[in-house]
């Protein structure tokens, strides 16, 4: 519809991601828009990668990953599973979770659930994405110095494992209707994956169940063809490639090619963890709860809001979006708020902020940064392990707002595995530095002590009694918990 379609660009532009694309507003390592239009034709030239001569789109013969569980995977989650089931128990272990009301009781200990193993995206999916920062500039050379960065600078070692490569590396079809990788992918799309695996990563691609991609109709990227009609020889040629992840992205594409994707990525017996964007710009959203779409039983982790940006402002958008859609969070089955933001441009108790809030919300960790040369600071934040620990936890509940102690001041909890324990973030949205308490109570814990633990500082903090003082928590900033219980004491004889 027209004037839905002017809604939705409007959207677009404003977040300015599209406008990355050809103006590199949102890609300040971009290097030009020229890499923007790949050739759509021509013999390639076989340039190093893993060894490999190929064809544009073709099979590629001996570097062609076998199709199946080629990672020793079950199938994924949403595929493999009964994702209802899984929807259910998530809620039964966050206590009940259905009231967008917080309250202690919905805090309840999640101790005795039986977490998940084996499934796609079991716990949230980790990674990097190329979109943030590179925009439409990406290539095989690209892509291979990302994994090798990962590797390096110690976030594969974090939990890091999908290397993603977003929008701009198809280059139409060949007369077989097969998609091709474009002129920037000189090896090819199964070498890339083959030296993605090697560095025992994984690799992920871009589709849209329309005909065109997003760059190619906000953009002017001409060769980005979608899959739209495609679906089955589309998730064939992926599974035949290698590729492990798929984000399929709506962009103004059919809402109900997302489960004709969903099954045929399900046919082709390999585990692609399958994540999807239903929503159309910022006037059109599709989360869980308005969304048309069963999305837990559709997709491993479904996009809730607009394109994210550098902004704070536009961070606090997602988290507001997002915070009231812990019910359909679980093993299997995550909320994506988007890619992550760190290391590109917010203070850094901005950043520490931003990754907190996504780990305790269960979010995906995608880091949309340039890892090559990411500060010792930013380097820090992403790959902290005790905050890592919380985003990932085998419960994989989305945490929740429990206390508003004042207008800015929010005190999320999120329940871990483990007998009465608790991520809690202290999160201080306004303009100064603010002392924040959280109750045993608004948790859900039972009175008494409890033993405190800085997730930032890597520091016990002690033995508290019912509650826990932060005496500053500075603006824009967090104080990041984890809360356990003292044991309870044993039956008398
Ligand atoms: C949309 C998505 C982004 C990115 C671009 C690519 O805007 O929301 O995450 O994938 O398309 O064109």
């Amino acid at each position: 519809m027209k004037t839905s379609k002017r809604k939705t660009r409007r959207g677009l532009h404003a977040g300015c991601a599209m406008a990355g694309l050809v103006l590199g507003c949102n890609s300040s390592d971009a290097t030009s828009s020229s890499q923007l239009s790949a050739s759509p034709n021509g013999q390639l030239p076989s340039a190093g990668a893993a060894g490999a001569t190929s064809t544009p789109g073709g099979a590629a013969g001996s570097n062609a990953t076998a199709v199946g569980a080629a990672n020793g995977e079950a199938l994924p989650g949403s595929l493999a599973v009964q994702p209802s089931t899984q929807a259910g128990a998530a809620a039964t272990d966050a206590g009940g979770m259905s009231s967008a009301t917080p309250d202690a009781a919905a805090n309840n200990d999640a101790g005795g659930v039986t977490p998940v193993p084996g499934i796609l995206a079991a716990t949230p999916p980790m990674g990097w994405n190329s979109w943030n920062t590179f925009g439409c500039n990406v290539s095989e050379q690209l892509i291979k110095s990302m994994a090798d960065a990962m590797v390096a600078r110690g976030m594969q070692a974090a939990g890091y494992q999908y290397v993603n490569i977003d929008d701009c590396w198809m280059n139409g079809r060949d007369g077989n209707g097969k998609l091709q990788w474009s002129a920037n992918f000189p090896a090819g799309m199964p070498a890339l994956a083959n030296y993605i695996h090697s560095k025992g990563l994984k690799i992920g691609i871009y589709e849209v169940p329309a005909n065109r991609t997003c760059a190619s109709t906000y953009g002017g990227y001409t060769p980005g063809v979608g899959s739209l009609g495609h679906e089955a020889d589309d998730a064939r040629t992926f599974a035949e490639w290698g590729i492990d992840y798929l984000k399929y992205d709506l962009c103004q594409g059919q809402r109900s090619s997302f489960a004709v994707m969903r099954d045929a990525l399900r046919a082709t017996g390999r585990p692609i963890l399958y994540s999807i964007n239903p929503g159309n710009g910022q006037n059109d959203l599709c989360p869980p709860g308005s969304c048309a779409l069963d999305l837990p039983n559709i997709a491993n982790i479904w996009r809730i809001g607009f394109d994210i940006d550098t902004q704070w402002t536009s961070w606090l958008r997602l988290i507001d979006e997002n915070a009231n859609l812990y019910a359909s969070a679980g093993p299997g089955h995550f909320n994506d708020p988007d890619m992550l933001e760190v290391g590109r441009g917010g203070t850094a108790d901005e950043d520490r902020s931003h990754f907190s809030l996504w780990a305790i919300m269960a979010a995906p960790l995608l880091a949309g940064n340039d890892p090559r040369n990411m500060s010792a600071a930013t380097q820090t934040i992403l790959t902290n392990p005790e905050v890592i620990a919380v985003d990932q936890d085998a419960l994989g509940i989305q945490g929740r707002v429990v206390a508003t102690p004042a207008a800015n001041l929010q005190v999320w909890s999120k329940p871990l595995s483990g007998t009465n324990t608790r991520a809690v973030v202290l999160f201080n949205r306004s303009a100064g530095a603010a002392a924040m308490t959280v109750q045993w109570a608004a948790l859900g814990l039972p009175t008494g002590t409890a033993a405190v633990r800085d997730l930032w500082s890597h520091a016990d903090l002690g033995s508290f009694t019912d509650s826990y003082t932060a005496p500053s928590v500075a603006s824009h900033g967090v104080v990041m918990l984890k809360i356990t219980s003292a044991a309870p004491a044993p039956a008398a004889p």
